[in-house]
């Protein structure tokens, strides 16, 4: 019998395919969706104080290989994702609430409130590249330090980490440094490829409107990136701290290299807001079949063991 539950911090997800925080999980019908699905999970949108709009559309665009977006955090502030954690947990499955902030000090007030509402983790959003005149807080190690110190104690269930991809190993190193000093429980890489740019030939323009076009990549042309963070986290860390792969997985067989790089499950963004909640069936008969063929029962029979040369 093959087994593609897996567990992050002690929390068992029935399945190890879940949305990326941001991908159709902004609204309540959306969430509830989630929870119908075939989804191990349900991720919420990255929330902030107050509810928000976003970037102004065109904020999101497909081509083929990939998407770029700015979406800037549209999500119903923390009020309204802790008032429906209740609701959602009847699904039967781990939810996921993602806090964000606009400041340092949005994310303790936030972490607070949300604790509360006991989802099963939250995530700690460092890295959303779309706000302008916001940098992303995970390229600042000491004010990543400075929030992460700040929520630790306010959070009684697994606390992780959304991180941006890294691009050194002294980076890698210096943001393992301060994970290892704060406490965390696991982590999700990447999110977007911050700051990209894409541009349409034929209307001579870029392709979606704000910040002079410029957005973060997702997609399969991501995941060499993602493969990267996820090997580079867990040798750091061998393997001690759960990491949930996110970025590039489009099959199954991308799911078994984030898998064979260390990642103990992953997330869907770009080919579930292109493919819709179908999506999470396909991928576990994808993966269920590798494993089948390779002869594993679970992901724990390979994980991480991705052969150097
Ligand atoms: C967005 O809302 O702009 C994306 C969120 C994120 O990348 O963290």
């Amino acid at each position: 019998m093959t087994d593609v539950s897996t567990t992050i911090a002690g929390v068992k997800f029935p399945s190890c395919f879940m949305n990326a925080a941001g991908a159709l999980c902004v609204t309540r019908e959306e969430l509830v969706s989630l929870g119908q699905s075939q989804a191990g999970g349900i991720v919420t949108k990255s929330m902030t104080i107050e509810a928000r709009q976003g970037n102004p559309e065109p904020r999101y665009y497909g081509f083929p290989g990939g998407s770029i977006n700015s979406m800037g955090l549209p999500n119903l502030g923390y009020r309204a994702y802790a008032e429906m954690i209740p609701e959602l947990k009847r699904f039967g499955k781990p939810v996921v609430a993602s806090v964000s902030g606009l400041c340092e000090e949005d994310f303790p007030v936030i972490a607070a409130a949300i604790n509360a509402a006991q989802p099963d983790l939250i995530e700690v959003n460092l890295s959303c590249p779309n706000i302008p005149g916001k940098p992303q807080i995970g390229y600042d190690p000491e004010a990543s330090e400075r929030i992460i110190k700040r929520v630790r104690p306010l959070i009684t269930v697994p606390m992780g980490l959304k991180l941006p991809p890294y691009f050194d190993p002294a980076h890698h190193a210096v943001m393992g440094e301060v994970i290892g000093r704060c406490g965390v429980d696991f982590l999700n890489m990447i999110n977007s490829v911050g700051n990209g740019l894409v541009v349409d030939p034929e209307r001579e323009a870029v392709v979606i409107k704000p910040k002079g076009g410029f957005g973060g990549l997702g997609g399969k042309i991501i995941k060499p990136v993602a493969l990267a963070n996820v090997r580079a986290f867990y040798k750091f860390f061998e393997g001690k701290i759960p990491i949930i792969g996110t970025g590039g997985v489009v099959d199954g067989v991308d799911a078994f290299e984030h898998f064979l790089c260390g990642a103990s499950a992953v997330q869907v963004g770009t080919v579930l807001v292109e493919e819709g909640l179908e999506v999470f069936g396909r991928l576990e008969t994808e993966l269920t079949e590798i494993l089948k063929n390779k002869g594993y029962r679970s992901i724990e029979d390979f994980r991480g063991a991705v052969k150097e040369l």
